[in-house]
Formats: structure tokens, sequence, C-alpha cells
């Protein structure tokens, strides 16, 4: 049992997950990429709970980037119906188990009923502080930077922002939501070693880790399996090792 090899006391504050290998995991199963999608949904509900149970404070899920606008309609349609089926059917118990439910993207691009439904979810479980779940939807890295410059520049323009005292925590300040902390942790799942536009900014020092295992069949087990492999990783943010350890 991988669990065992787990120590409780180093569980990563943040994880951030790409889920993929969707339409990998339907092709090989002669399904439709929707079917791979479906089934996707099931490997969402397991890692909010398993995420809850081990104790991470935020879990942050691609769900949907800007370069995904670009795919077949059909799948785009099926995409944003799983969004509003995973709020419908999730919600009160995501609100029962005290977690909050954030959103960072584009959210004026999706059809209105999947944002206001993601409103509604952010509004009911404001006041939730046991856990995080952040949607990426509509999301990009770039995309997200770009719209930090923007907001920035308006500051600067009326002056609340003075360019020459600008550093990092002012135009961190201006990210979809800078409350939230940079992830320890990323998972990519599908077995490919991208970051596909995935909170370029924040990942500055997250650690790394690529499952073989496809997102339809991605469970807690493999939760586990990647933050035991985290825990055995030294974090030098530059520094030698034996700074570190002194
Ligand atoms: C990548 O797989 C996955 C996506 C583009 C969407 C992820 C969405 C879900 C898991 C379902 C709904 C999500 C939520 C949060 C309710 P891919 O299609 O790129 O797979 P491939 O690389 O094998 O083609």
């Amino acid at each position: 049992m991988v669990e065992r090899r787990l120590d409780p006391r180093a569980i990563p504050r943040h994880v951030a997950v790409i889920m993929d290998g969707n339409g990998r995991w339907a092709e090989a199963r002669g399904l439709s990429r929707i079917e791979g999608h479906r089934q996707g949904l099931d490997s969402v509900r397991a890692v909010v709970r398993a995420a809850h149970e081990l104790g991470v404070g935020t879990l942050t899920l691609y769900a949907f980037s800007l370069e995904n606008w670009n795919r077949p309609k059909s799948e785009v349609d099926e995409l944003m119906r799983l969004l509003e089926r995973y709020v419908d059917a999730e919600l009160a118990e995501v609100h029962r188990n005290g977690i909050r439910v954030r959103t960072i993207g584009r959210l004026d691009r999706l059809p209105a009923s999947v944002c206001e439904k993601l409103v509604q979810a952010r509004a009911l479980t404001c006041d939730n502080r046991e856990m995080q779940l952040v949607f990426a939807v509509s999301y990009g890295g770039r995309a997200e930077i770009v719209d930090a410059a923007k907001r920035l520049l308006h500051d600067a323009e009326v002056g609340k922002v003075d360019p020459e005292q600008l550093d990092e925590k002012t135009f961190a300040a201006y990210l979809y939501d800078p409350e939230v902390s940079d992830p320890d942790l990323l998972i990519r799942t599908g077995g490919e070693s991208r970051v596909s536009n995935f909170l370029l900014w924040q990942i500055a020092y997250t650690e790394f880790y690529v499952s073989a295992v496809r997102w339809p069949d991605f469970r807690k087990s493999h939760l586990v399996e990647a933050i035991v492999d985290y825990q055995g990783r030294e974090r030098r943010y530059g520094l030698t090792g034996l700074q570190v350890r002194s």
C-alpha cells in the first residue's frame, strides 16, 4: 500500500493537476473522445475527495484551456455540460466538506449558464476554510499575464501604481486570484512532459510530476504516489543543498 509511505506531516499545501489523456483513454477502447471526458468526471470526483481526505489545502484543476476553444464544437459543448454537471451533482458535498470553490480564467467567454453555475458555487462556498478547489476554466497562463499587465497599466495611468516601484509581489497581485498560493506540486497525467500554458507565473518553483496514468483511470492511490514522490525531493529555490539543510 503506497499510503504507508506517505508522511501525513508533509502534505503539499497546493496541488495543481493537468488532467490529460481523456481522448487517448477513449480511443484505446474504441469509444468517442467525449466518453473519455465523461469518465474523467469520475476521476475529478475521486481526486477532490482524496485531496480533502489527505489534507491538501488547495487543489487546482485545469478543466478547460483557452486553446481548448478550438476543439470541435461537439467536444467543447460536452466539456461545458460536464462542468455544469459537476457543479449540479457535487456542490452539496463539496460545501458540506467545507471546500471553497474558486475559479481562474476568462469566464466571460463561457456560456452564460456555465458561468452562472460557477459564480453560484463560488458564492455558496466563499466562507469555507477546509480546502480550496480552484477550477482553471477558459484559462491560459500567457493570457493571465497579459490580463494582469493590462490592469496594471491602467492603474499606473491613474496613478495607483508607480512603475518605478513595480516588483514581483505587486505584479502577482494583478493575477486572476492572488489569494491562492503558488502550487507546491504540479501533476500531469497521461504521460506527456509539457506545461501546456498552465499557471506560467505561479509554477516558477513548483515540483513537477508526470504520471503515465490517463486521467479517466487516475484515482486516490495515484495522487498518493505523486505526493510520496514529492516528499522525497529537496526543494532548493536556487540555493545549494547545504544551505537548505543547515
Ligand atoms: C485533456 O484530455 C482533458 C481536457 C481537455 C478536459 C478535462 C475535463 C474533464 C476531466 C471533465 C470535466 C472537468 C471538470 C473539472 C468538471 P485530452 O482530451 O487532451 O486527452 P488526449 O491528450 O488523450 O487527447
